[in-house]
């Protein structure tokens, strides 16, 4: 096969800084503040973390910077890149599948992501409407007024809209809460979480609103990938993600003192091995992957923007230890809040829109507003990272420039992300596909290729020789495609059995 008629990125990082904002932006995400409490939340908490932070250490950091350097060894997007190796080094063209496999994640990652994020936007106004206040007077108003109809309970109550998407209202009437307790039903009285609930219900339930929503956040992104690396992605990361920071530092000191600290810090830090399953490590696995975002290629094209003095060993590391602290840290500022109200910790994929606004709700109400919009900052950074690898590959495989390649995929993306505003199930199938399947599988492919493959002077040319090398082959080679081919193949069986 003829090599592509492709010359390398001309367009690189600025600076470390910028390159570190962009990669910590990427990984730093709707991963760490939704998907990763409501994972352990659902896997029993401490014994989960412990095994996730075991796969970030043996599988996600290892493929992390074997995708860094393959995409600087290659300059390209990462399709070109694994053409381009397989080519000089004649090695099977079939490799280049795992680009497209990785493609084809990250777009199927994106179409939801961004339906996500729009979940997120929609919060911000809630948040400066100050509705959240309203929920502790309205539990009163609503437990004294059992057995009342929803025509009148509406004209009383501000913050939700009450219909049967509440679990308290059941055929037009206010009603207690059935629970099921020790295998028996009970009834017991509406809480500020069965509000709070309720309001979320009603917000992914506004198709239309979320549609929007949506839709300007996919748009803000094409416009960001169409000005390019340095102009655009890491210039929107270099003023995102400090601000972020310093706001989820904020929420986490403010959990901790008024919610219950002890009972998050014992669900998160007490490792109980009884509720482990294959799933459990299944979904460990998976949610390294999707956190670190490794398994997908965009890392392949991310490092095709590195220069060649930026020392990767170092800044896969702290990118890796960035993400884990973040997740870590959006545990201590989601469980305690949980607890502290009662709320169910298994609560799935609405944990965050549940949980946060209660504790919003006692609080001035520009803070809801300013965390959700950095939460919007942060699926903002790893949004574009998933786009780009579409893009670029539009770029300098089928030479169809920036603008017009990112606009493509975006009527592509909102297409495909109104289907999911529509039939909400499918996020979970659509994660589960490409989160905790495809990246985990990619992991494996990425693994063998770059430890059996490629040879390794270009291993020792972009991660330098001697024990992290061999450390991280040793990890590629062996340790990354065996473990996770088995806890993959188990994990599914179960799952489907
Ligand atoms: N790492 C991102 C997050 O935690 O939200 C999501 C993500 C971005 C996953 C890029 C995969 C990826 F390639």
């Amino acid at each position: 096969m003829a090599l592509p008629s492709v010359s390398g990125k001309s367009d690189h990082w600025g600076s470390r800084f910028g390159f570190i904002m962009a990669a910590v932006g990427s990984s730093v995400g709707l991963g760490n503040l939704w998907r990763f409490p409501f994972t352990a939340g659902e896997n029993g908490g401490s014994a989960f973390i412990l095994i996730y932070l075991a796969s970030v250490l043996l599988f996600g950091l290892p493929v992390l910077m074997a995708e860094y350097a393959l995409g600087r060894h290659g300059q390209r997007s990462a399709i070109a890149t694994l053409r381009k190796i397989t080519t000089e080094e004649k090695k099977p063209s079939a490799w280049v599948g795992m680009g497209w496999l990785g493609a084809l994640a990250s777009l199927i990652l994106f179409s939801f992501y961004i339906v996500i994020s729009g979940w997120v936007f929609d919060y911000i106004p809630q948040s400066f409407s100050g509705a959240f206040s309203l929920f502790s007077d309205e539990v009163e108003l609503l437990n004294a007024n059992i057995g009342q109809s929803v025509a009148v309970m509406n004209e009383q109550i501000k913050s939700v809209h009450l219909s049967g998407a509440c679990s308290f209202v059941s055929d037009g009437v206010i009603t207690r809460v059935a629970e099921t307790v020790d295998g028996a039903e009970v009834l017991r009285d509406i809480s500020v979480g069965d509000v709070s609930a309720c309001r979320f219900a009603e917000t992914t339930g506004n198709k239309l609103e979320i549609f929007i929503y949506t839709a300007i956040f996919l748009l803000l992104n094409v416009i960001v990938l169409a000005r390019g690396v340095h102009g655009g992605i890491e210039r929107a990361a270099e003023i995102l993600m400090p601000a972020f920071f310093i706001m989820l530092l904020g929420m986490v000191v403010y959990a901790c003192v008024t919610g219950d600290f002890a009972g998050a810090a014992n669900f998160l830090l007490t490792p109980d091995f009884s509720k482990v399953t294959f799933n459990t490590v299944l979904a460990a696995v998976g949610q390294a992957f999707f956190s670190l975002s490794v398994g997908s290629c965009v890392m392949f094209t991310y490092g095709a923007y590195l220069t060649r003095e930026t020392s990767i060993p170092k800044n896969a590391a702290l990118v890796a230890g960035a993400d884990t602290f973040v997740a870590l840290i959006a545990g201590f500022a989601i469980f305690p809040i949980v607890f502290a109200f009662g709320l169910n910790e298994a609560g799935g994929p609405g944990l965050l829109f549940v949980t946060l606004p209660i504790a919003f709700g006692q609080m001035p109400t520009f803070i809801g507003a300013v965390f959700f919009t950095l939460a919007l900052f942060a699926a903002f950074t790893s949004a574009v990272s998933l786009l780009e690898v579409g893009v670029s590959w539009l770029e300098d495989q089928k030479a169809i420039g920036r603008v017009k390649g990112a606009i493509g995929l975006g009527v592509l993306m909102l297409l495909i992300a109104t289907g999911y505003i529509f039939r909400g199930d499918l996020i979970d199938h659509a994660d589960f596909l490409s989160g905790t399947v495809m990246l985990p599988l990619g992991g494996v492919l990425i693994g063998l290729f770059a430890g059996w493959v490629v040879p390794k002077h270009i291993l020792i040319k972009e991660l330098g020789d001697g024990l992290v090398l061999n450390g991280v082959l040793f990890l590629l080679r062996f340790v990354v495609p065996i473990a996770i081919s088995i806890i993959l193949i188990v994990g599914i069986v179960g799952k489907f059995s």
